[in-house]
């Protein structure tokens, strides 16, 4: 396999399913590093030594940007959180793009459209990583993934995984397209309204036909989770979709997450994964506002799911910084 150096990692469509696999392979190997477990020798010192990082973020974030900080300071790069930039107001995505290259070793960029995270890759000359996008969030797939090997002792080609609720967020497509390059089984769950778009499921079919990938679209959760290792679910109102609230409670109130629907799967080490935030009970603003508007107590998922022992999400949120960490070392150095 070529070194991914100088690569920009913005969806794993561009990757294939050899490069991802040494990316999850590379995520272990850090993680055991900084857990003081034995580990690959070429991996000693801090890898990302004397590089400069910058992080862009046009929407919120807790785990992308700590993972980020995180991995790179464990490395021994630099980071700057940049706020209240230029770009897009008084100075275009181009211009800033080719001035962030000429400063830094690499940029993650968190957004809205996927247009303005290729123009900046188009223009920096440097490794762009994607935070997540409107359409896409492909570091979270590296971690929703290795967490399901660790808990499951499977290769990722022997996975199957059911995605319950807004089956055309950024989250699900981005499994979608892990799934397809991995071998993988995807089911998603949702209904009619909020399917994939099909000329992303098309576009996968290749893919799929070469992994032996299984892709499978309904609108029945309970046949979605037969047999699966993991039950999946996201918001239900992705960030800059705040007025779609109201439909979008009336369209998924039969999507939620229960324990009802763990025990449909007929597999009693099945796992719940969540790529987080969630709104699992009443403690966050947002959830206040949404009961007293619908009456709910819970969301995509029920207290009582996210709370037992099938639920990893909180190993998912760790090896968020793992996986990043591989993104940011397969890509700034020559050791992959
Ligand atoms: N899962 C995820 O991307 O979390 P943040 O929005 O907190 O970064
Ligand atoms: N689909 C969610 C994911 C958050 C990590 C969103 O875009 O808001």
């Amino acid at each position: 396999m070529k070194s991914l150096k100088g690569r920009s990692f913005l969806t794993l469509k561009d990757f294939t399913t050899e490069e991802i696999l040494a990316l999850l392979h590379l995520s272990l190997e850090l993680k055991a590093k900084k857990k003081g477990a034995s580990y690959d020798a070429s991996l000693q010192g801090k890898l990302l030594a004397g590089k400069n990082i910058v992080l862009i973020f046009d929407k919120s974030s807790t785990r992308t940007r700590c993972s980020f900080e995180v991995a790179a300071f464990d490395e021994g790069a630099q980071v700057t959180f940049l706020t209240n930039s230029q770009m897009g107001k008084k100075e275009s995505i181009e211009d800033t793009a080719k001035v962030l290259g000429r400063l830094y070793d690499g940029i993650q960029y968190r957004g809205f459209s996927p247009a303005v995270i290729r123009e900046i890759a188009q223009h920096s000359q440097v490794p762009v990583w994607n935070g997540l996008t409107d359409d896409d969030h492909p570091t979270q797939v590296l971690a929703d993934v290795l967490t399901a090997m660790e808990h499951t002792g499977k290769d990722p080609n022997q996975l199957k995984f059911a995605y319950i609720g807004d089956g055309r967020n950024n989250v699900s497509n981005a499994l979608m397209i892990g799934a397809a390059k991995l071998g993988m089984e995807y089911r998603i769950a949702a209904p009619k309204e909020l399917f994939p778009d099909e000329s992303l499921v098309a576009s996968l079919a290749e893919d799929a036909k070469l992994s032996g990938a299984k892709i499978v679209v309904t609108t029945d959760p309970n046949e979605a989770v037969k047999g699966v290792d993991v039950i999946y679910t996201d918001v239900w109102v992705s960030m800059g979709e705040e007025d779609q609230t109201e439909k979008r409670v009336k369209l998924l109130k039969e999507y939620q997450v229960t324990m009802d629907l763990l025990k449909a799967s007929s597999n009693p080490e099945v796992l719940f994964e969540h790529c987080l935030p969630s709104f699992h009970d009443l403690n966050t603003s947002v959830a206040q506002q949404i009961h007293e508007q619908f009456g709910l107590r819970e969301l995509e998922v029920t207290d009582e799911v996210f709370r037992s022992s099938h639920s990893v999400v909180f190993d998912e949120a760790e090896n968020r910084m793992h996986t990043i960490k591989a993104v940011m070392v397969a890509t700034l150095t020559d050791l992959l």
